[in-house]
């Protein structure tokens, strides 16, 4: 058990710097999430801890302990790779073991850590069977179990869902997440797929070209996202941004006027603003707004439908529970709730409303 620090830590390959003078702790029997895009950084800083990269700048800390010099081995800290990088010729019980083998763990041990974690990772009935012959869900069970075998002071999980059909990923990723409340294990993870990182994380950082955007509690960044960047990265479907028009009286609109909202909504400083697909309100054509809106694509998902609405030239994506009575190229009048709108200054800072 844990606690992994990062004190303004940057690593540069070259031209590149992935991990830009990035500061965080994750706390012990944390599940913590890094989510970003791809370059973001997000699997340097994970070989940063598990001490295959050296930084160039600053400290890392296990325990309050600096390892920055420290080696591998001498960490203690487990990873799951995105490759998976099983052994081919190996079963899955081998694979598994190999950790303990190679420290030399007593036999009596190694089968008592196999048998817990097979259980708790129900593959008991693969265990004979080498990567070639796994599915590739089961191959990424295996690799995870090769990690949680070994009893180290912090997992950390490359994207290791990234291989397995959407289904099998959302039952893996419930899965991960009481395995790890179980095991009250410190879990660092990397994910591309936000909806992952939401659903998994205790916090999580946003990564942006190697620097920390924002770190918190997955709902407290949906909520209150410290810029733009963020904001358009976390939730689906993706935040509307638009371009702040000012209007004679102090009002403000959006999207040609199809967006209106009253004086004192936004800071004098809001160059766009931002709307969540369910903070929109698609509406009778006869709203106040006047302005044109018409429905430019319904996209059914059984209990919600996203409805794409052009008005001036502008898309914008409301989230509708049900099947609302909407068809492409109707009429309709947009209407939002003042205080869910959130603003942005013109280089991306959200403002406080
Ligand atoms: N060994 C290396 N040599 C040169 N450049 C590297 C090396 N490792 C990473 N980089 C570069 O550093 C940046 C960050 O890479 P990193 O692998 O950390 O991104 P990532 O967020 O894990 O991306 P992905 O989602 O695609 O896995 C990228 O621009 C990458 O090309
Ligand atoms: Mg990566």
């Amino acid at each position: 058990m844990a606690e992994i620090a990062f004190h303004n830590v940057t690593k540069s390959f070259g031209e590149i710097v992935a991990v830009d003078n990035v500061s965080f702790t994750v706390e012990t029997n944390e599940f913590f999430c890094f989510f970003g895009p791809p370059s973001s950084g997000k699997s340097t800083i994970l070989r940063l801890m598990l001490g295959l990269e050296t930084p160039d700048a600053g400290d890392i800390l296990i325990d309050g302990k600096p390892v920055t010099m420290i080696g591998p081995a001498a960490r203690n800290v487990a990873m799951v790779f995105q490759n998976l990088a099983l052994f081919p010729h190996m079963t899955a019980r081998d694979n598994i073991r190999f950790p303990l083998v190679e420290r030399k763990v007593p036999e009596a041990q190694i089968a008592a850590r196999l048998a817990t974690v097979v259980e708790k990772l129900h593959i008991g009935h693969i265990l004979h069977k080498p990567p070639a012959q796994l599915s590739g869900g089961e191959r990424q069970r295996v690799a995870i179990a090769r990690a949680l075998v070994r009893d180290p002071v912090a997992y950390l999980m490359d994207d290791p869902l990234s291989a397995l059909d959407a289904r099998l990923r959302e039952e893996t990723r419930v899965e991960l997440k009481r395995l790890q409340r179980d095991l009250g294990h410190t879990l660092i993870y990397v994910t591309h797929d936000q909806e992952e990182a939401m659903s998994v994380a205790d916090r999580m950082a946003i990564l942006d070209h190697g620097r920390v955007s924002q770190i918190g509690a997955p709902q407290d960044i949906y909520e209150r996202p410290v810029n733009r960047y963020v904001a358009s990265l976390v939730g689906a479907p993706t935040m509307n941004i638009l371009h702040r028009d000012r209007r004679t009286d102090g009002s403000s609109q959006a999207a040609g006027g199809a967006i209106l909202l009253p004086v004192a909504t936004l800071p004098d400083d809001a160059s766009e603003i931002g709307i969540r697909p369910e903070d929109l309100r698609v509406a009778a054509p006869d709203a106040p707004t006047g302005a044109s809106a018409r429905v430019f694509e319904v996209e059914p998902l059984g209990g919600f439908t996203v409805v794409t609405i052009e008005a001036a030239g502008t898309l914008l994506k409301a989230l509708m529970r049900g099947q609302p009575r909407v068809r492409v190229n109707d009429a309709v009048g947009i209407t939002v709730d003042p205080r869910a709108v959130h603003a942005f200054a013109s280089d991306g800072r959200a403002l406080a409303r």
